[in-house]
């Protein structure tokens, strides 16, 4: 898959403006935002119109570049920015990055920075690749394989990290059979990743999140395949809701369970699971977003949590950009 295939994140217009794609439209519409204040990039953040782990830290790295070059204070851009949202560590590990930038160096502080943003980029998208190479070994010829959310291009702006094994052994000729968990209640499964899998001409089926264990319990899954949005020191992994649901039953069925991100999604300041913020998004992204109609009555309470954590006692092995890892 060719990096220039489809750029879905870059800074334009001289440095001053960031073009992303709003995956909210997704896969109705392929339609791109302009983006040249903190506060429009914080907000396509919020909004998930920018979002997956390492592209949230990339789009926020850029994002930051180009709010300065329109003459932001970098401080409080960066504040805004950065705390769009308090799961994914990417984000706050890209605005480290740019602060050191901004604090040392020589040069046009502007320049520094878009050439910061840029590095980012491009070291995490060699990561992808490297995290296919190494975890397309797990993948034999005609196998089942099930992913939670949207973990690829999608997510990090080229190949992806769940889903860059897949391509990785699609181009070696293997025969792939992806299942694609919807993904209540933002459905990133049912959006993203069936229209980027479909795109690229890959077998994929779409699942209602409760029919996971169903499958594996039938024999049709040979490994679990998930990205990540924080993995604590001890190996425990915050990633998209129900994660832990389907890491549950691929112990049960005995279904190898990989995580995948790039050391990026790695926090060595973060002992365990129980020590990441997770995020809790509004409720009527349960109740009403993706119906017709809203579902539920008025008034009634609803629980909302975006990830939750895995534990590393459920968890096979991580593929990172180093290799498969089965020590944590
Ligand atoms: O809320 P989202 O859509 O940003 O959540 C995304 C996920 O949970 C992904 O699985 C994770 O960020 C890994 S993306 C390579």
């Amino acid at each position: 898959m060719a990096k220039e295939e489809k750029e879905i994140c870059r800074i334009e217009e001289g440095g001053t403006a960031l073009r992303v794609l709003d995956q909210r439209r997704l896969p109705a519409e392929e339609a791109y935002l302009v983006l040249r204040r903190s506060a429009e990039v914080a907000e396509a953040i919020k909004t998930l119109a920018l979002r997956g782990a390492p592209l949230i830290g990339v789009g926020a790295a850029m994002g930051l570049a180009v709010a300065v070059a329109n003459g932001e204070d970098f401080a409080e851009a960066r504040e805004r920015i950065g705390s769009a949202r308090p799961t994914a560590v990417n984000l706050m590990w890209a605005m480290e990055r740019m602060e050191k930038v901004y604090g040392a160096g020589e040069g046009n502080v502007v320049e520094r920075l878009r050439d910061e943003a840029e590095r980012i980029r491009e070291e995490e998208w060699t990561r992808c690749e490297a995290i296919g190479e190494h975890g397309k070994a797990l993948i034999e010829d005609g196998m089942g394989v099930l992913t939670h959310c949207n973990a690829g291009y999608l997510a990090t702006g080229h190949y992806g990290t769940a889903l860059a094994p897949i391509y990785a052994a699609m181009e070696e000729g293997k025969r792939v059979k992806v299942y694609a968990d919807e993904t209540r209640p933002l459905l990133q499964g049912a959006r993203l990743t069936a229209y980027e899998l479909q795109e690229r001409g890959v077998d994929v089926t779409v699942i209602c999140d409760n029919m996971a264990a169903s499958l594996m319990a039938a024999g049709k899954i040979g490994l679990v395949l998930v990205g990540c949005d924080r993995v604590a020191r001890n190996g425990d992994v915050a990633n998209k809701i129900g994660t832990l649901g389907v890491a549950i039953a691929a112990k049960h069925y005995g279904v190898p369970f990989y995580v995948c991100g790039p050391r990026s999604s790695f926090d060595d300041s973060c002992p365990t699971g129980n020590d990441i913020v997770i995020e809790q998004r509004n409720g009527d992204e349960v109740t009403t977003r993706h119906y017709e109609r809203r579902m539920a009555p008025e008034g009634v309470g609803v629980y909302n949590p975006a990830f939750d954590v895995t534990p590393k006692e459920l968890i096979t092995g991580y593929i990172t950009e180093d290799g498969i890892d089965k020590t944590k």
